[in-house]
C-alpha cells in the first residue's frame, strides 16, 4: 500500500483528489495511488467485481496492437498520449518486443504521472516523457522532446488507449481524434480502446454515476459512437471488438469474461 501520509505525495501533487491516473494504477494493482483514489476504485469493484480484470484485458489489447504494429507493420515510432502510471508492461517494452529499434514519445497531463513517468520510463534514446494535453496537439507535436525522438514524416503508432472516454461529447471527441492526425503521416496506425456500453449490462449507469461522481469524466459509449471517432482512418479487423478478443492470436494470455464488453479496441491505419 502507498503511504499516505501528505508528506509521502510528491511536490505538487494533491493525494486527496482521485485522478483517473491514480484509480486505474491502482485496477492493475500499482502502489502509486492514495486513499482518495482507492475509495472512487473501491466503490467501482464493490459493484463491477471484475474491473481489474477489464483493465488487464486493456493493457493485453494495447500490447497485442503495439508489438504487432512493431514486429508485422515495421513501425518503429509510437507515441502513446495519456500514457497513465507506470505498470509492469509499457509501451515501449511491448514495441521493442516487435522491434528492438523501436522509439516512444510518453504523454501525459496528470502531474504525478510525470513523476514516475520520467523516473521509470525514460530511457535515453528509447522512452521520453512529457506532461502534455490532448486537446492541445500544437503543442505536443512542437515539443523539443518529441521532435527530437520521432520523425514525423514516416509512420507513428499511436496509442490512445482508455483516454478518449475521458472526452465529453461537448469537446467532440471525433475533433480530438482528428486533431491529432493532422500531424501524422500516411501509414500511421492508431489503436484506441473505450470503455463500452454494450447496453446489456444493468451495472453500467450505476458504474457511470460512481466515477462522474468521484473522478468526473468518464463515459461508457456504444460501438457505433467509438467507430465514428476513428473517422479519416481505414479501420482494420475486427473492428470495434472487447478488448480481450481483439487478435487474440497476438501475445499475453486469454482474460475471458463476458463483461469485457465493458472496454473495446479499434484499430485503423491512415492512408
Ligand atoms: C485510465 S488511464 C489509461 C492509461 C493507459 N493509457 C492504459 O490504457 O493503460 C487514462 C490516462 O489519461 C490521462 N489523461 C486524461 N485526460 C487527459 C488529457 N486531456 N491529456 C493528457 N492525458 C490525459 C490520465 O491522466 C490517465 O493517466
Amino acid at each position: 500500500m502507498a503511504d499516505d501520509s501528505p508528506e509521502s505525495a510528491p511536490p505538487g501533487i494533491d493525494p486527496s483528489t482521485p485522478t483517473f491516473a491514480r484509480v486505474y494504477d491502482y485496477f492493475l494493482g500499482g502502489k502509486d495511488n492514495f486513499a482518495a483514489d482507492r475509495e472512487v476504485a473501491d466503490m467501482v469493484m464493490q459493484l463491477v467485481p471484475e474491473a481489474p480484470v477489464v483493465a488487464q484485458g486493456n493493457r493485453v489489447a494495447i500490447g497485442r496492437a503495439v508489438t504487432y504494429m512493431a514486429r508485422d507493420l515495421g513501425i518503429d515510432q509510437f507515441l502513446d498520449i495519456g500514457s497513465g502510471l507506470p505498470t509492469s508492461s509499457n509501451v515501449h517494452q511491448f514495441a521493442r518486443e516487435g522491434n528492438p529499434a523501436a522509439k516512444v514519445v510518453y504523454v501525459d497531463n496528470d502531474p504525478i504521472v510525470l513523476v514516475h513517468g520520467r523516473a521509470l520510463l525514460t530511457e535515453d534514446g528509447v522512452a521520453t516523457f512529457i506532461q502534455g494535453d490532448l486537446y492541445e496537439p500544437a503543442k505536443i507535436f512542437s515539443d523539443p522532446a518529441l521532435t527530437g525522438m520521432l520523425d514525423l514524416s514516416r509512420p507513428v503508432g499511436v496509442v490512445l488507449a482508455a483516454i478518449i472516454h475521458h472526452v465529453p461529447d461537448e469537446r467532440d471527441p471525433a475533433g480530438v481524434v482528428r486533431g491529432l492526425l493532422e500531424f501524422l503521416p500516411a501509414g500511421s496506425h492508431v489503436i484506441l480502446t473505450h470503455l463500452h456500453d454494450a447496453g446489456n449490462d444493468p451495472r453500467v449507469e450505476e458504474a457511470k454515476r460512481i466515477l462522474q461522481s468521484g473522478l468526473g469524466g468518464s463515459y461508457f459509449r456504444h460501438s457505433a459512437e467509438i467507430e465514428r471517432f476513428m473517422d479519416g482512418l481505414t479501420i482494420l479487423e475486427p473492428g470495434v471488438a472487447n478488448v480481450t478478443e481483439w487478435r487474440p492470436d497476438g501475445p499475453a494470455g486469454p482474460l475471458e469474461h463476458p463483461l469485457h464488453t465493458q472496454m473495446v479496441a479499434v484499430f485503423g491505419r491512415k492512408d
